[in-house]
């Protein structure tokens, strides 16, 4: 069982393959008192979230209740919150349906399901639930792992959705190899952190582009070379990688495959946020038209929630082959400062909420 990380509605306990950007409106009651949440009733500048008082969640078939420690941002609550037209479909066009914000959290768990086995009161966890910018989250048992003994809240929140998605880019679209040379483009930010360390768990080359303040950053992660952006292009270095991780979506594909070899695979991670018009799309499709009929292989991809990887980054965190990196941290009730921050497009790591 498993669902795209995008922005979209959350799957009830009984809904299989949806996306987790936003959840519909979590089942709520009186009876169980009220919780501090950050919503937003209309789409615009990080300005419209508000905290707000609300009912607490209570828990469907297989759902499990966490008292939320820390969440984190990605780009999908920068659109589903924003939201230019494309990334309102399925949340409303005028205005949003779904109106809770959030999607990785780390916290503890308060109660169960009767039909959930793994997990009990007292557990503490991360993963993945809709409205995790919150007190409290309903979360899928399936969306969810016990949190590594060695991270705190904080780290264990910045992981869910960047890592998810650079395990899988590497893995399964990019195949990687030990012995591989690797490109990746934005190694700097939430997605590439995480990249940087994977790829190298893998026993990849590790080429990193970012700009001159986080070269040292990069290295640290375990990076073979780092080329800053700012004063080399890395599509002119003479180097052939067989495997380009394209985050920064800063190049077009005519510039960035003088950089791979004849049968180098791109995956397509991301692009450069906008507030307005059409985000990153004309990047990924302009990338994809462009590659059409040349050997190396360009596949775009949105990366799926599934417990089995969750216990793949797991294992990798708990051995310390990987370690969030955190860049800056807010309260809940900062939330708005907190996307207005990740909007500017230079997170260096990721930028965490603590709740
Ligand atoms: N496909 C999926 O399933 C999926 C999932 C998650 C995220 N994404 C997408 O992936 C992208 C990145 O997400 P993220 O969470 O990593 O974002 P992020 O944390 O905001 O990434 C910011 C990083 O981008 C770097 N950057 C900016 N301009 C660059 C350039 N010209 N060249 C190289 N690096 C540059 C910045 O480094 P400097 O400050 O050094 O410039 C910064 O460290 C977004 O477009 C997001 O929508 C896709």
């Amino acid at each position: 069982m498993d669902s795209s990380i995008a922005p979209g509605p959350e799957p009830s306990s009984a809904d299989d393959a949806t996306s987790v950007g936003r959840s519909a409106p979590t089942p709520v009651t009186t009876r169980r008192g009220t919780m501090k949440a950050i919503l937003h009733d209309r789409y615009g500048r990080p300005g419209v979230l508000k905290l707000r008082e609300v009912d607490k969640p209570i828990i469907g078939d297989h759902q499990v209740l966490v008292r939320v420690h820390a969440s984190s941002v990605n780009p999908t609550e920068w659109y589903g919150v924003t939201g230019p037209y494309f990334a309102r479909i399925g949340n409303g066009l005028r205005k949003p349906k779904d109106t809770t914000v959030g999607a990785d959290l780390a916290g503890r768990v308060e109660a169960v399901a009767g039909d959930v086995k793994e997990f009990q009161p007292g557990d503490e966890v991360l993963g993945i639930s809709g409205g995790a910018w919150a007190e409290y989250a309903c979360a899928r048992e399936d969306r969810l792992v016990l949190k590594p003994a060695n991270l705190s809240f904080e780290e264990a929140a910045a992981v869910p959705v960047a890592a998810l998605t650079a395990l899988q880019a590497l893995r399964d679209k990019g195949r990687i190899q030990p012995g591989h040379k690797v490109l990746i483009n934005g190694a700097s930010g939430g997605v590439g952190t995480f990249a940087v360390q994977i790829a190298k768990s893998f026993g990849a080359e590790v080429t990193g582009v970012c700009s001159t303040r986080n070269v040292e950053l990069v290295r640290s992660l375990g990076a073979d070379h780092v080329v800053d952006y700012t004063q080399e292009d890395f599509t002119k270095r003479g180097e052939r990688h067989d495997l380009m991780l394209d985050i920064a979506g800063s190049r077009s594909f005519f510039d960035f495959r003088r950089a791979l070899t004849p049968e180098a695979t791109v995956v397509l991670v991301g692009g450069r946020m906008t507030y307005r018009g059409l985000g990153p799309l004309p990047h990924l499709l302009g990338t994809l038209v462009k590659s059409r009929g040349r050997r190396q292989k360009v596949i775009f991809f949105i990366a799926k929630i599934t417990k089995a990887d969750l216990a793949v980054l797991h294992e990798l965190l708990e051995t310390g082959k990987l370690k969030p990196v955190i860049d800056r941290k807010y309260q809940l009730s900062e939330a708005s400062e907190a996307l207005g921050y990740l909007g500017e497009g230079h997170a260096r790591g990721k930028v965490v909420i603590y709740v």
